[in-house]
């Protein structure tokens, strides 16, 4: 496996562009199974887990066409399978958006049952009651979701989540567009990858409307047909590096971004004491203030509060502010690993449930340490950053799932990072166009 070697202490300084949302990006592609015609996305993430979704595509039949890394041609006009395998589902949970179009275009689809992961249990119970609120017949067939619409199409209703899902409404909402009649969801996500998913299936001839809030109403039509969208700057990792030049005590404009679209980590992060400007709608501005870092409490919740996906990487840059900081986690029950390894660093971080007590002003020393998840890893790689010494990250594939050409993006602002290839590893490569 890949590891990451850094070198810390060096302020980063310069330009960095925001790529595609990941989470936006893996929703939108499972859409394009919903038409026969040509679907063509844009500024799509060149991440693992994006060439995964795309192999998924493949699998179940469609012509995946890639003029560019970033530009997927899709056209699912030959479905012949209808089905996501395990091999394939256990490398990325977010397969199970295959679900909601498979169902709601070929009344049919089977799916291998997601196993949790690192974070948490990851449960889809939410998606298969809903599905069955459409009128689907689910039944778990040997670790396979089986789902069926009994008459050939799902017939609209009105459902209510009692939790938030993402990608729960992001699967009722693509089963809903070719349902007889309507579909209002209440209670749902309202995180911009919703309305970024909406406006893809209206430009393929959906009719959505109130996507980004917590009420969707969705009138089913007959077919659906070609488009062509533009996926969204990804949100965690233009935080992500908002917090690389405050940790590192550098300065960065970050470019091709969306400030709109976490209005929270900014109102936060500039309360703990990081200057962060707006020249223009797509660009920010971010340097530490000279007062320095202070504490702050922080609790993830959905969208529009402090995102669970910047939980970890707060964490790190909390390990540097003056005073103690608590910090809650929400969403997902295990979503600490990274604190572990923190503390290997020589932070000062004791768990409490789902709290976590930071102690700050503390120097970070580079250290052996291991990646656990996606946003984990991308806390280590902070903390390397700013750490004293060397820092070695194992399992770094965690890393390649969600962040485009990082070691490349990190370089190009003076970090001192390298990848120690293992050449066995599948990482997507470090030069994406
Ligand atoms: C999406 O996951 C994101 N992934 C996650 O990002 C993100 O952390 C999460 O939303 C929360 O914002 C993608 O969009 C691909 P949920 P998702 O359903 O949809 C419980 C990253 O790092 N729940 O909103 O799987 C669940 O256990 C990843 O990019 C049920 O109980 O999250 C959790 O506690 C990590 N039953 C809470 O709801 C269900 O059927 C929120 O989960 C579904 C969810």
């Amino acid at each position: 496996m890949d590891k990451f070697l850094i070198k810390g202490g060096t302020p980063l300084h310069g330009k960095i562009a925001i790529s595609g949302a990941k989470n936006s990006a893996l929703p939108c592609l499972a859409a394009t199974l919903l038409s026969a015609k040509t679907v063509t996305l844009h500024n799509v993430p060149y991440v693992r887990d994006l060439i995964t979704q795309r192999r998924l595509l493949e699998d179940l039949g469609a012509t995946t066409l890639t003029p560019d890394v970033h530009t997927h041609k899709i056209t699912a006009a030959h479905i012949e399978s209808f089905e996501a395998p395990y091999e394939l589902v256990k490398t990325m949970r977010a397969s199970v958006l295959a679900l909601g179009p498979l169902l709601g275009r070929f009344g049919k689809a089977k799916v291998s049952l997601p196993g949790g992961c690192a974070i948490g249990t990851r449960p889809i119970d939410l998606h298969l009651r809903a599905f069955e609120k459409l009128g689907a017949v689910v039944s778990l067939e040997s670790g396979d979701v089986v789902a069926k619409a009994p008459k050939g199409r799902l017939v609209g209703s009105e459902l209510d989540f009692e939790k938030v899902t993402v990608t729960g409404t992001e699967n009722v909402m693509m089963a809903a567009v070719l349902a007889e009649g309507t579909t209002v969801i209440h209670n749902a996500a309202c995180e911009p990858e919703i309305p970024d998913l909406a406006d893809l299936l209206n430009k393929m001839g959906a009719k959505v409307s109130g996507a980004g809030t917590p009420k969707i109403t969705i009138e089913g039509v007959e077919a659906l047909g070609e488009a062509e969208h533009w996926i969204i700057p990804d949100r965690i990792e233009t935080g992500t590096f908002i917090v690389a030049a405050a940790i590192t005590n550098g300065e960065l404009e970050i470019t091709s971004c969306r400030p709109d679209h976490l209005g929270a980590v900014i109102d936060m992060l500039r309360e703990v004491g990081v200057e962060i400007d707006q020249p223009d709608p797509t660009t920010l501005h971010v340097r530490n203030s000279n007062a320095g870092l202070r504490s702050k409490d922080i609790t993830t919740e959905p969208y529009p509060l402090f995102p669970t996906d910047m939980q970890a990487q707060y964490m790190a840059l909390m390990t540097q502010a003056e005073g103690t900081s608590v910090v809650t986690e929400t969403i997902f029950e295990n979503r600490f690993m990274h604190a572990s390894e923190l503390i290997r660093m020589g932070a000062d971080i004791e768990i409490h449930g789902n709290q976590a007590t930071v102690k700050g002003k503390v120097r970070l020393k580079g250290a052996p340490v291991l990646a656990s998840d996606l946003r984990a890893s991308a806390s280590l790689v902070l903390a390397g950053l700013c750490a004293e010494g060397e820092t070695l990250i194992d399992r770094v594939y965690h890393i390649d799932r969600g962040y485009e050409t990082i070691v490349r993006k990190i370089s190009s602002i003076g970090g001192n990072i390298e990848r120690l290839k293992d050449h066995m590893s599948t990482a997507a490569p470090e030069t994406s166009g």
